[in-house]
């Protein structure tokens, strides 16, 4: 880590000089589902630049070695100096891999390929769970530039890429599509949480199921809504992703939807969720304040 300005800092300062603000960490979002092309990339890229939009400092972080969050935001391949990989591996620091988007306020540490040989690297270290974890410890020193939310975009995969994403992360998001076997395969991802819970983060939380890729003129999306929402209840978001071909068409221009066509239903969706989900953090931090 290159970071050393606030290590061990507080118990230098002189008991009479200016009391040293309190570093307040980031709300971290894990986007979890071990389905490959449910929404995941297309939850990180947007939900990020809504927030961003509303104002809220955002890190997308691309724990996917398909790079497609990163690709989507615009990063070049050439430009990742630093990638997940150098920051998993301990070779950088989690700020010196992250670079700002064309979005005002949202950043991204991008992904590279190398990512995908990770595991035969730190499988066998004693802390390969908690290298996210140690990373984002020193991400926020108490400055302007401090993130409000990091959004971690998880690989499709319940390896050792989306374990370190939960075991850093203070809840979990998860991405449904609207198809026929939405559910399949839930109960695995919940039966993750339960074990990185009890094994590496007590506090972990499921922050909701978003549904996505909806179509209004498919009954079976419809039928898939109430299934989902009797099955999970009130840890589905009231928002519902519809399937909007300018959602799909954005990443080629490496743009979010919200900055290729802003009034578009996908963008409009988007925005819901960011709004949505910070009512849902009020909610929690005064829960967790009574
Ligand atoms: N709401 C949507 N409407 C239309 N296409 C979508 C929507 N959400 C995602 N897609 C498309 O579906 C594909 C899979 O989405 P992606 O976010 O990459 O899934 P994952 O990261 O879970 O693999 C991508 O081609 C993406 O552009
Ligand atoms: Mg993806």
């Amino acid at each position: 880590m290159d970071d050393e300005t606030h290590t061990g800092e507080v118990v230098a300062f002189p008991s009479e000089g200016p009391r040293p603000r309190a570093v307040r960490p980031p709300r971290v979002l894990a986007i979890a589902n071990q389905k490959g092309g449910v929404g995941k990339t297309t939850t990180a890229i947007n939900l990020g630049t809504a927030l961003a939009a509303i104002g809220e400092k955002v890190l997308v972080i691309d724990l996917d070695p398909q790079g497609n969050a990163s690709t989507g935001l615009g990063i070049d391949r050439k430009n990742r100096e630093y990638s997940t990989y150098d920051v998993l591996t301990a070779e950088a620091s989690l700020r010196a891999a992250t670079l700002p988007t064309a979005v005002p306020h949202l950043f991204i540490a991008p992904s590279t390929m190398d990512l995908a040989g990770l595991e035969l690297e730190i499988g066998h270290t004693r802390d390969r769970a908690f290298r996210l974890r140690n990373a984002l410890a020193a991400v926020n020193s108490g400055g302007a530039d401090d993130f409000a939310y990091v959004l971690v975009d998880c690989p499709p995969s319940l390896n050792l890429l989306t374990i370190n994403a939960m075991a850093a992360a203070n809840a979990i998001l998860v991405p449904l599509q609207c198809e026929f076997f939405a559910l399949e395969g839930l109960s695995q991802l919940l039966k993750t949480v339960d074990q990185v819970r009890e094994q590496l983060n007590p506090n972990l939380t499921i922050h909701g199921i978003v549904l996505t890729m909806f179509d209004a003129r498919n009954n079976l999306s419809g039928q898939v809504v109430a299934d989902v929402r009797q099955f999970m209840g009130s840890k589905v978001y009231d928002t519902v992703i519809p399937r909007n071909v300018r959602v799909s068409e954005a990443p080629s221009y490496g743009k979010p939807v919200l900055v290729y066509d802003l009034k578009c239903s996908g963008s409009e969706a988007y925005l819901r969720l960011a709004t949505e989900i910070i009512q849902r953090e009020r909610q929690l931090t005064e829960l967790q304040a009574s």
